[in-house]
């Protein structure tokens, strides 16, 4: 029996580690294999470097233990092969022709270990055990991590940066207090959520949560299903009809987008709360209300007050209470928490027992700028998860734009050219419009600017081309 073997814990430990072999002679291959999968390792055996490439390219195994001299193939190319496609993958080489120089080349070139043939296997098991010892201890960190992930949810709000524990303790001090707050935050940064939070916290909680997109709606509509109207007061009302207001009196109505309402609507929106009293469309009578309100946005109020296009009354009103939620680029020590919450939503939702993601791919999120926020990145996590067929997602499992960050974009220098200002927008706002697959609220909102505006650069044909088409 091997010694190694006695290690405590070595057999459990073994089946969590998934090998690749690869030699050209098959014979050294089955041999190699069989004592592996023999001693509990998960082990596949191949003579094509290729196919073992496409191992690790998929993730279906963690370790690869390759001869160095194959045909079509050097063995420091193959290493960087396999590196290239996977930084983190564990590479033992194995040689016919061992030397000193050569082992130190290996190592140098990131090879984990280097062995020479025939192959000592008391040596070889030795280094594979102490791999899956630390992949043993690495899954039970990550179960601590699961735990510790549950310990920083803030009613279901993920977040561990200094940014978001301030927003959590603001979020906390006010719950009690307020009756008219602004949430603002750049796109998809968790406005809603934390408006939900606010609602959770607050002594109404039990009492109805509305929520109003005040940019789904023109001006008549919006009036309507905030405050309500009475029959005939317009063609289509066939009934008499209570609004928002009424319907969530006692609690709370969340005003989502509200940097997106006319002046009109805000001299209304003004009253309510100022006053907490509402008319329906049509009726001379005026009720009380007892709300509390929670207006978000994603622009800067301050900037619309100033170029006339929002009230400086509502906004003062409104911004007594504000809560600034940072945007993903602000905080990016929370992109691996997230990452963690969503590959745990979406491999519960999918069924697919997805284990992480390979290190390249966690860099590649870390170096990305995230316009559209938490939602974007909750996006490529949930497509991601559909799209692997491996247990560790890669970032070929990624949208294009994030696997090619610098392709087509105007500001990257290798592909810089004087192009004009029109052109530059359109690439920008097609780009844009592909991130949002097609949905022109959502693209306009990344945009900073308003659905007319998109729908007007839209229509816009550039310099006689066809405009940016929308799926
Ligand atoms: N900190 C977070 N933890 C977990 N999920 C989050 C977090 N922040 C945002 N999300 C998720 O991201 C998505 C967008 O969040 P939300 O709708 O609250 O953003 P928003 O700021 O209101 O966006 P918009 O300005 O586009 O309305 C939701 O699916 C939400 O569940
Ligand atoms: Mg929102």
């Amino acid at each position: 029996m091997l010694a190694v073997e006695e290690r405590p814990g070595a057999e459990a430990a073994r089946k969590n580690l998934s090998v690749c072999v690869v030699d050209d002679e098959s014979d050294q291959v089955d041999l190699t294999t069989a004592r592996l999968q023999k001693a509990g390792f998960h082990t596949v055996g191949t003579t094509n470097a290729e196919d073992a490439l496409q191992s690790v390219k998929t993730g279906a195994c963690r370790v690869v233990v390759a001869d160095v001299k194959m045909p079509g193939m050097d063995g420091l190319a193959f290493l960087e092969r396999i590196l290239k496609c996977d930084p983190g993958m564990f590479v033992v080489l194995v040689t016919g022709y061992y030397s000193v120089d050569a082992a130190i080349e290996a190592i140098k070139h990131g090879a984990y270990d280097f062995l020479c043939k025939p192959v000592d296997y008391t040596r070889l098991m030795k280094a594979l055990d102490d791999l899956a010892e630390n992949f043993t201890q690495r899954s039970q960190i990550r179960d601590l991590e699961d735990k510790l992930l549950d310990n920083l949810l803030f009613h279901g709000i993920v977040g561990r940066s200094p940014a978001m524990l301030e927003v959590f303790d603001l979020t906390k001090k006010i719950a009690r207090h307020y009756t008219n707050a602004l949430i603002t935050g750049p796109t998809g940064s968790g406005k809603e959520l934390i408006a939900r939070a606010l609602h959770q916290m607050s002594p109404v909680a039990k009492e109805r949560f509305a929520v109003c997109n005040c940019s789904a709606l023109v001006d008549t509509l919006l009036e309507s299903q905030l405050f309500g109207h009475v029959r005939g007061s317009f063609t289509g009302a066939t009934e008499t009809r209570p609004g928002l207001f009424e319907y969530a009196n006692g609690g709370t109505v969340f005003l989502d987008e509200i940097g997106e309402t006319s002046l009109h609507m805000q001299a209304k929106l003004l009253r309510v709360i100022q006053n907490r009293e509402i008319q329906r469309v049509g009726s001379p009578e005026v009720r009380k209300v007892d709300l509390r309100l929670i207006a978000a946005t994603n622009r800067d109020l301050r900037a619309e007050v100033l170029a006339g296009r929002f009230r400086e009354d509502l906004f003062y009103r409104l911004s007594s209470i504000e809560i600034r939620v940072p945007g993903l680029s602000e905080r990016p020590e929370d992109i691996p928490i997230l990452v963690q919450h969503f590959l745990k939503k979406y491999s519960e939702a999918y069924g697919k027992p997805i284990q992480g993601l390979t290190r390249r791919a966690q860099i590649l999120l870390l170096q990305h700028d995230w316009p559209g926020n938490v939602r974007e990145l909750e996006n490529v996590i949930a497509s991601a998860a559909i799209t692997t067929v491996a247990d560790f997602i890669d970032i070929g499992d990624f949208p294009e734009h994030l696997q090619n960050p610098h392709r087509g974009s105007a500001a990257s220098d290798e592909s810089w050219r004087p192009l004009p200002l029109e052109e530059i927008r359109r690439v920008h706002i097609q780009r844009v419009l592909d991130m949002c697959k097609g949905n022109r609220v959502r693209t306009a909102q990344v945009l900073g600017i308003g659905r007319t505006s998109l729908y007007r650069f839209l229509k816009r044909p550039a310099n006689g081309k066809s405009a940016v088409s929308a799926a």
